[in-house]
């Protein structure tokens, strides 16, 4: 079965074409990612499909729900762990889950139940107290991902989930990432090649807002005929190997 399903999916900023006639389509339970180098066009797209921003022109299904005509279903289903880490600085661990569930309209008793099993599963017990401002920048995106996970959506968005991350912190992220895999959708942008290699089902590469290839790892090596999945990414990009203000 279809989660997404992407037709002309395009935003244009003034003079800029963020993305640019997207079509692919992503099936019920990939975990698939979004490669690109800085301004590639991924956030952008993450935007439009989690109904922050509106196309410019074309649509996205989500589930059969549209984006531009049925926003309100698509958010029902979907959840988002942004690029910017979006937990509220001041509250605990526990009072983040606690609020997320509380945006979902679950009451009281539910929402302590789903915080309980949240901090378990990701293992946030020992700092379940802790304000959010004094965590590492691992750990607040494993809350932030566990803020994305508690509303139990068919379809997840993580956004740059190992931005900026020490080698250490991304392989305790891509741990957890694997142990969703396969259970629900998720949708990972990335400008690491390793990450999407070493996580996704398929990937898309995309350059300069549009979808250059898309595969498993193998088969875009083979696409680009390169002995390694680095040689096969610039290949795919026409050869373009500088990274933009990183
Ligand atoms: N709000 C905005 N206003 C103007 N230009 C934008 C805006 N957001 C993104 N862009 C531009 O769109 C392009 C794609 O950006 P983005 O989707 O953030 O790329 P990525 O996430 O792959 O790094 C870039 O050239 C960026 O500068
Ligand atoms: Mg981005």
């Amino acid at each position: 079965m279809t989660a997404i399903e992407t037709k002309g999916l395009s935003k244009t900023y003034k003079a800029t074409r963020a993305v640019e006639d997207l079509n692919l389509t992503i099936e019920n339970g990939e975990l698939f990612a979004l490669l690109g180098v800085n301004g590639a066009g991924k956030t952008t797209t993450i935007k439009m499909l989690s109904c922050i921003i509106k196309p410019s022109s074309g649509d996205a299904t989500l589930m059969g729900n549209s984006v531009v005509t049925s926003p309100l279903k698509v958010k029902e289903i979907i959840n988002v762990s942004p690029q910017e880490t979006a937990v509220a600085p001041n509250l605990s661990v526990r009072e983040n889950l606690e609020l997320m569930c509380g945006i979902y309209g679950y009451d009281s008793k539910t929402a302590r139940e789903k915080t309980d099993k949240t901090i378990k599963d990701f293992s946030l017990s020992e700092i379940e107290k802790s304000r959010a401002r004094i965590l590492s920048g691992g750990w607040q995106r494993r809350l932030s991902i566990a803020m994305a996970i508690i509303t139990e959506p068919e379809i997840l968005f993580l956004d740059e989930p190992t931005l900026g991350l020490d080698v250490l912190a991304r392989r305790e992220l891509w741990r957890i990432i694997e142990k969703m895999k396969g259970k629900i959708t998720i949708v990972l942008t990335t400008h690491y090649l390793e990450e999407a290699e070493a996580l996704a089902d398929r990937i898309a590469i995309m350059s300069r807002g549009k979808l250059v290839a898309i595969g498993t790892a193998g088969e875009l090596k083979t696409l680009a005929n390169a002995g390694n999945f680095e040689d096969a990414f610039v290949a795919l990009c026409g050869g373009e190997k500088t990274y933009e203000n990183e």
